[in-house]
């Protein structure tokens, strides 16, 4: 869950840095440190327990029917933008799969210029590929779809299926994405889905994997026992006829999360006997669960952060991996201080 919660941000009042500021004169009013180690649970609770629902989510409360929180997975979905053999070529340990919607060049610009340059990062090949799917305005504007086509050509990192790119087919994104981790990488240790509009140090991220486990791994901000929610108003509203259990199992939130590569494999059986929810975390979460594989924490909290803390250190950005920015754009301007303090020997 949270992956769209940044465009439904925007749309509403209550913008991030607002709520932030909410939570900061609460702080200071009854001088509790709690809100400084703001964790990814009660991060995610409050987020899924009062976000209304949103237009962009395409879910009608009116109609509680159980297919519409059901996606068309495992389906045949075809690449039409594929780099077939780069990453057997290249053989990285590290493969970072970004979803993103086909009309956000900008954002893939941004990634390209700042974390999407790691190439080389402790002697490990480290690669990243933008995941798409098609979109609305396909067909009735050629142009668009040249620019993804050359975006492609130049850069070789663009991997674009045959669905339609909408927040109601996450899933269908996820899945491809473990598809074509599973065909495509065999020598390749360790992926990353990452969103677009995080920060990602990808340093620590490489240290932190040359001593993880090899097999059964998957690690980030890990959530246990989160509620369905069964208000209709909710944004992840989960209807009883679609997920009769009223806590989902443990998940890792889709904003970024690490995995070994035996996983890929592993997941894609375990969904042909799970069905399908739109909410992808959630259901990675119901596969692992499925396999009785246990999700990892990280080996010490604060590395997968969903806020920048009020009293952020001068090393903030070199002591974590991930944390969730505003918007793309706000990337920018973090990556310049992360290596202003990766300079100054943070
Ligand atoms: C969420 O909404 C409920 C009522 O719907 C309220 O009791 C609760 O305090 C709210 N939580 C937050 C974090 O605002
Ligand atoms: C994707 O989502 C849209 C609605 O958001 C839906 O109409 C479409 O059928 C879905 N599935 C595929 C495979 O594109
Ligand atoms: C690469 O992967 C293939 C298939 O899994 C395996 O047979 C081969 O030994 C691997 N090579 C290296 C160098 O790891």
């Amino acid at each position: 869950m949270l992956e769209s919660s940044v465009s439904k941000c925007e749309k509403t009042p209550w913008t991030r840095a607002q709520r932030w500021f909410c939570l900061l004169m609460l702080f200071l009013m009854t001088g509790t440190f709690m809100l400084m180690f703001y964790s990814p649970s009660s991060f995610s609770s409050q987020y899924h327990s009062n976000l209304t629902r949103s237009s962009v989510s395409g879910i009608s409360p009116d109609d509680p029917s159980a297919s519409q929180y059901i996606v068309a997975y495992p389906n045949q979905y075809q690449f039409i933008l594929d780099e077939p053999n780069r990453c057997q070529q290249e053989r990285p340990f590290l493969v970072l799969m970004i979803p993103v919607a086909p009309h956000n060049g900008e954002a893939r610009n941004i990634i390209r210029n700042t974390w999407g340059k790691e190439i080389t990062v402790q002697g490990q090949v480290v690669s990243h590929y933008f995941l798409l799917g098609l979109s609305k305005e396909e067909g009735r504007t050629e142009p668009f779809k040249e620019q993804v086509l050359q975006e492609s050509q130049r850069h070789h990192d663009i991997l674009q299926s045959n669905f339609l790119d909408s927040y109601h087919n996450l899933t269908i994104k996820t899945m491809i994405m473990f598809e074509w981790l599973h065909s495509h990488c065999p020598n390749t240790s360790y992926a990353m889905k990452v969103d677009s509009d995080m920060f990602l140090n990808v340093h620590k991220l490489v240290g932190m994997l040359l001593i993880a486990p090899r097999r059964l791994y998957m690690t980030g901000m890990v959530t246990r026992g989160a509620p369905v929610l069964r208000d209709p108003n909710s944004k992840w509203f989960m209807p009883v006829s679609a997920l009769s259990e009223s806590r989902y199992p443990p998940y890792a939130l889709g904003l970024g999360y690490v995995f070994s590569m035996d996983l890929p494999k592993k997941i894609l059986e375990a969904s042909a006997h799970v069905k399908a929810v739109y909410i992808e975390d959630v259901y990675v979460g119901m596969c692992m669960e499925y396999l009785g594989i246990a999700l990892t924490d990280p080996p010490h909290g604060g590395l997968f952060r969903a806020t920048v803390p009020y009293l952020a250190g001068s090393c903030y950005w070199t002591s974590v991996i991930t944390t969730i920015l505003q918007n793309t754009e706000e990337l920018s301007k973090v990556w310049v201080t992360y290596q202003t303090q990766a300079q100054s020997g943070c």
